[in-house]
């Protein structure tokens, strides 16, 4: 049985697991590097398609994903100079939405004025972003600063598309209840909820806990580093946690649709968060960004991994039960998706 809408969900629960994320603000939608000069991508904002794409002069645009004539998807289409052209009849759509060619005869008839929406977009932090709401409000909002990325912090850049809800990503990342899941890579150790605060659009969280439990990792890390709490917030609609200021995260999420969400992780390590082994020395940076390398894919990936799992097999179950009440403990997890109802509901006001 198809869970609820949002206007005919009525409990917390179902309301929060069919909400959007509101449009108004900046969204990651793909990596930089992802989008060569002349080549064009389908990004889907909460069942919204745009058409993505680098001009051959560098520039990266976003329109509609369709065409002004028929409306077929122009990402199934190719970028022509600073324009996207349609597949069928080769209507070129330049940066401003209007068509700027029709390479076949008009009948005498004038080109027509219609227009696909454009999108502004901005390159950050490694990450292509797109405003998908008010286009007015896209200066007034900003992207989240990761000042540590121009400091020279070492980074491990994750992303995936997992099926799932975007807010079952936001209660997982956040609500350290879940602690048997990972018993294999331990992330953290007997976390005890010691902060909850919510203060505009952001839910605060705190725990006392042991964080991180990687047995290879450990010997290389600065005992100095107090990895005895971690703090955590939901700062509407991103996500980030600190740990004594020295490893941070980042969770940016893109809302597909009810079911499917995309998902990119930054981590950050200052420069001095590792040692060479059984020494006070500080690893050199070079050595750093190789060992994260391989911690990528020996330990953050596979961690992940688990709560891929286990969030999609939420929403297989979110699918079939959603009329059953959930018992939910972490007072935590009950914030977020407070705020993630009321940001929804004032998007469709
Ligand atoms: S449908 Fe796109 S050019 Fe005709
Ligand atoms: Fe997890």
């Amino acid at each position: 049985m198809t869970p609820p809408s949002f206007e005919a969900a009525r409990t917390r629960h179902q309301k929060a697991r069919a909400a959007g994320l509101h449009p108004d603000y900046w969204y990651a939608v793909e990596w930089d590097h992802a989008v060569k000069p002349g080549q064009v991508v389908e990004i889907v904002f909460w069942k919204k398609s745009i058409a993505l794409y680098r001009g051959e002069d560098g520039v990266l645009r976003a329109v509609d994903d369709r065409c002004a004539h028929r409306q077929l998807k122009l990402s199934a289409g190719n970028v022509k100079g600073c324009n996207l052209v349609c597949l069928y009849h080769g209507w070129e759509h330049g940066e401003d939405g209007r068509i700027a060619h029709i390479p076949h005869e008009r009948f005498g008839k004038q080109i027509p004025k219609s227009k696909i929406t454009t999108y502004p977009v901005q390159v950050r932090h490694g990450l292509i972003w797109i405003f998908p709401g008010d286009p007015a409000l896209a200066s007034v909002r900003e992207v989240p600063a990761i000042p540590e990325l121009a400091e020279g912090w070492p980074s491990v850049p994750v992303d995936a598309t997992w099926n799932g809800h975007h807010s079952m990503i936001i209660d997982n990342v956040s609500d350290f209840t879940h602690e048997y899941l990972h018993e294999k890579y331990k992330p953290f150790s007997d976390p005890e909820l010691t902060k909850l605060e919510v203060v505009d659009d952001r839910v605060h969280v705190g725990y006392r806990t042991k964080v991180g439990g990687d047995p290879k990792t450990e010997m290389v890390l600065n005992p100095s580093i107090d990895r005895g709490s971690i703090e955590l917030c939901y700062s509407y609609p991103y996500q980030w946690s600190d740990t004594d200021g020295k490893i941070k995260h980042w969770c940016f999420v893109l809302p597909i649709d009810e079911r499917r969400t995309r998902v990119f992780f930054l981590f950050l390590f200052a420069p001095d968060t590792y040692r060479l082994p059984f020494t006070r020395i500080r690893m050199p940076l070079a050595m750093v960004r190789g060992m994260l390398k391989i911690a990528k894919r020996a330990y953050i990936v596979p961690l992940l991994e688990q709560d891929r799992v286990a969030i999609e097999a939420e929403q297989v179950a979110h699918e079939l039960h959603h009329d059953l009440p959930i018992p939910e403990l972490n007072p935590a997890v009950q914030e977020f998706q407070r705020l993630t109802i009321s940001k929804w509901e004032e998007a469709l006001a």
